[in-house]
């Protein structure tokens, strides 16, 4: 038996129908995994799930959820449970970044939207689904952080600051989850090529910049973050517990 090996296993991901959630969500259906993906656009869902489908390794479910309200999260793990049954590993993805500035101007609500998203959500998440894990005595969560985790800045310091927050979750959870057997992991990507980092990169000029300073002399795509997610789903990582992962090309090194 391979130790990526996911037959027989539910992962439930927030954030899936498209960039990073979407390839880490192929990865693991390739492993043989039920994924139930989620976002808020129901076909933009129905789309990537046909995707998945389409490989013919494990089975793809798109149920919509926006992860800022807690009754969607629980509607989301009660439909997970209705079309897949308990849940073994969770990758939490959907993250949001609705405030581009100083910190000290952000507005209320731009600052507790990104904190809800970003942070509670995820907590929510974890209560939710860690009842399924602990009476398995097994089971896998990742939230994806960020490497503005690391760093301040004065354009993207609360989004930062909530990946941060993240990160502590991560270890709380970790401490709390580990006597049960069940594992929490932080990913943090550096600058990826999709949607919701575009207007970092979709510059020829600042692209050609930003590759410059990255040792490995290129931006992210969504597929380098399919092997880190079924190495945390798996067995392979079972030693491998309240950690931030850090998948960047080599832009953020060990601080
Ligand atoms: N790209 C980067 O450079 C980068 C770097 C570091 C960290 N990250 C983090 O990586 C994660 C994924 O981002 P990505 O770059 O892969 O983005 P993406 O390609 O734009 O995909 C974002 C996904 O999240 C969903 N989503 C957005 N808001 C949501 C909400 N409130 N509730 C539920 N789903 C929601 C989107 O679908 P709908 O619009 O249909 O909801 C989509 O499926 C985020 O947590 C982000 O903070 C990204």
């Amino acid at each position: 038996m391979s130790l990526f090996d996911l037959t027989g296993k539910v992962a439930l991901l927030t954030g899936a129908s498209k960039g990073m959630g979407l390839a880490m969500a192929k990865a693991l259906a390739e492993q043989g995994a039920t994924v139930v993906i989620s976002a808020r656009k129901q076909d933009q869902l129905d789309a990537a799930a046909a995707e998945i489908n389409a490989l013919g390794k494990g089975q793809a479910f798109g149920v919509a959820c926006n992860v800022g309200y807690k009754d969607q999260l629980q509607a989301l793990v009660d439909e997970t449970h209705k079309v897949a049954g308990k849940i073994d590993i969770v990758i939490g993805n959907a993250g949001v970044n609705p405030y581009y500035g100083p910190t000290s101007e952000i507005p209320d609500d731009a600052y507790q939207k990104t904190m809800n998203a970003n942070v509670q959500s995820n907590l929510w998440l974890a209560q939710m689904v860690a009842p399924d894990m602990v009476e398995k005595g097994a089971g896998s969560m990742a939230f994806t952080s960020s490497i503005g985790a690391f760093k301040p800045s004065v354009m993207l310091g609360t989004y930062g600051m909530s990946k941060l927050a993240l990160i502590g979750l991560v270890r709380n959870l970790a401490a709390e989850f580990g006597p049960k057997g069940i594992r929490f992991n932080a990913i943090c990507p550096g600058l990826v090529r999709t949607e919701f980092a575009r207007e970092l990169w979709d510059n020829p000029e600042v692209e050609e910049r930003i590759k410059n300073d990255i040792p490995l002399r290129r931006l992210g795509e969504p597929d380098d973050f399919a092997g880190l997610a079924v190495f945390l789903a798996s067995d392979a990582s079972r030693y491998m517990t309240g950690q931030a992962l850090t998948v960047c090309g080599g832009s953020n090194m060990w601080t």
